[in-house]
């Protein structure tokens, strides 16, 4: 069986992949507001600490996991660790669920981006882009459609296979994602909110950096890393046995951290080149002031941006979606077309649901980012850290770093992540 599993051409291809997965929707809309919110340019400090100590080890142990066993986030915990088998099905239900509430906002981005092409932000007003943005998701008719072709095209790619669907579509996008993102950055840079924009992203502010502070760098990095619900372990699960574990972390943290802070370089000036506008979270930053903004900049950018946003979701999107076909593969032995189609009607109509009902979005958001990836990310370090042969992990990891990984894995990264959850709980 395990000659006939699929893999990763190279090891370009499966950083590209982890890449892919990592920059997404957390970089554009929440990574700028967070800085700015919680102390600029301390908060950026602790979000990079956060990252070395804490979910670098636990990329590491999901890295490990799969690498060693070559199987789903479930096969994987119950070879190595059977009494934690739970954890493995609550990874891959966490993978479903936000893959179908992912998919809604990703709709938008198709929505945005066809609109862009089609010249529909010239000219526009502040209270035009406000209304197209309202109408848009109040529009059952219209949020249902983009939603659906967004989750089709994520099917489309899985369905194409390890290498030929996520590791070719990967290879090529995320190199003209970053080169996109420049031009963005360059273009904004020019604004007159530039300066505002940059102090307000990276003057630090010591004393904003309280617990809640830091709990939100740590909870913000596991979600930018897509740690926690077996996303690393499944791709990692398709590495070749020549790829080495350290660098692809490493990698794939730098060029997740480096692509946060150009879409903060390409936001926070535009935002505040105009009078009187809040930086505020979310939605309404990227959907209804941005249009504006650059749509003044010329026909292009709107384009390029959009683009931007929907490659960026779309990557992200298949890495979920792979967690539960690679389940359904390797566990209910399905064919791979098969396991795509039932998850494409199962996320479907989930999504749906999160379309319509707003709470029920909150909800899926709440839980899988709150709760579920937390408790995936400690798990996994316990495994790797206490249960695992550690000669086994050691020899997965193959690295020099080993010792200071290998202590960061056992002790650092689960009091971390228990102190933050109990934090976060109290
Ligand atoms: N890392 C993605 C982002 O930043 C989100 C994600 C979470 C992807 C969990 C996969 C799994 O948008």
């Amino acid at each position: 069986m395990h000659q006939q599993r699929e893999h990763f051409g190279s090891r370009f291809a499966v950083i590209m992949a982890l890449a892919g997965s990592a920059v997404g929707l957390g970089n554009i809309w929440r990574f700028p507001y967070m800085v700015g919110r919680h102390g600029g340019g301390a908060f950026i400090i602790v979000y990079i600490v956060c990252s070395l100590l804490v979910s670098l080890p636990v990329f590491f142990a999901e890295g490990i996991l799969g690498k060693s066993t070559r199987l789903n986030t479930l096969g994987a915990i119950k070879k190595v660790a059977p009494k934690w088998r739970w954890a493995g099905y609550m990874g891959i239900l966490a993978a479903f669920v936000i893959t179908s509430y992912y998919s809604v906002v990703g709709g938008w981005s198709l929505d945005y981006f066809i609109r862009s092409v089609s010249g529909g932000f010239k000219g526009l007003s502040m209270e035009a882009s406000a209304g197209i943005f309202s109408r848009m998701t109040s529009s059952a008719w219209e949020t249902l459609v983009s939603f659906f072709g967004f989750l089709l095209l994520s099917a489309m790619v899985v369905a194409a296979g390890v290498e030929k669907g996520i590791g070719r579509f990967s290879k090529l996008m995320m190199p003209l994602l970053f080169f996109m993102i420049v031009l963005i950055v360059v273009k904004s840079l020019s604004l007159p909110g530039a300066k505002q924009g940059m102090d307000y992203l990276l003057k630090p502010d010591f004393s904003k950096l309280d617990g809640p502070a830091i709990a939100a760098a740590l909870g913000q990095s596991f979600f930018s890393l897509s740690l926690g619900v077996g996303c690393v372990l499944t791709y990692s699960s398709y590495m070749k046995s020549d790829g080495k574990i350290f660098q692809t972390g490493l990698w794939t943290a730098l060029f997740d951290t480096i692509f946060a802070l150009m879409a903060g370089f390409a936001i926070m000036p535009a935002v505040f080149s105009v009078e009187g506008l809040e930086p505020s979270a979310g939605p309404s930053l990227v959907y209804e002031t941005l249009p504006v903004i650059f749509s003044q900049m010329g026909v292009l950018v709107p384009v390029i941006f959009f683009l931007a946003v929907l490659i960026a979701a779309f990557t992200s999107s298949i890495s979920m979606y792979e967690v539960v076909v690679a389940w359904l593969v390797d566990e209910k032995k399905m064919p791979r077309p098969r396991a795509v189609l039932l998850v494409f009607v199962a996320a479907a109509a989930l999504g749906t649901v999160c379309a319509l009902v707003p709470a029920v979005f909150n909800a899926c958001d709440f839980s899988t980012s709150n709760i579920f990836m937390t408790l995936g990310a400690l798990i996994f370090v316990i495994i790797v850290g206490w249960c695992m042969p550690s000669h086994i992990a050691r020899d997965t990891f193959d690295g020099k770093a080993w010792p200071v990984v290998h202590f960061l894995i056992k002790w650092i990264a689960p009091v971390a992540i228990a102190a933050i959850a109990v934090t976060n709980l109290l």
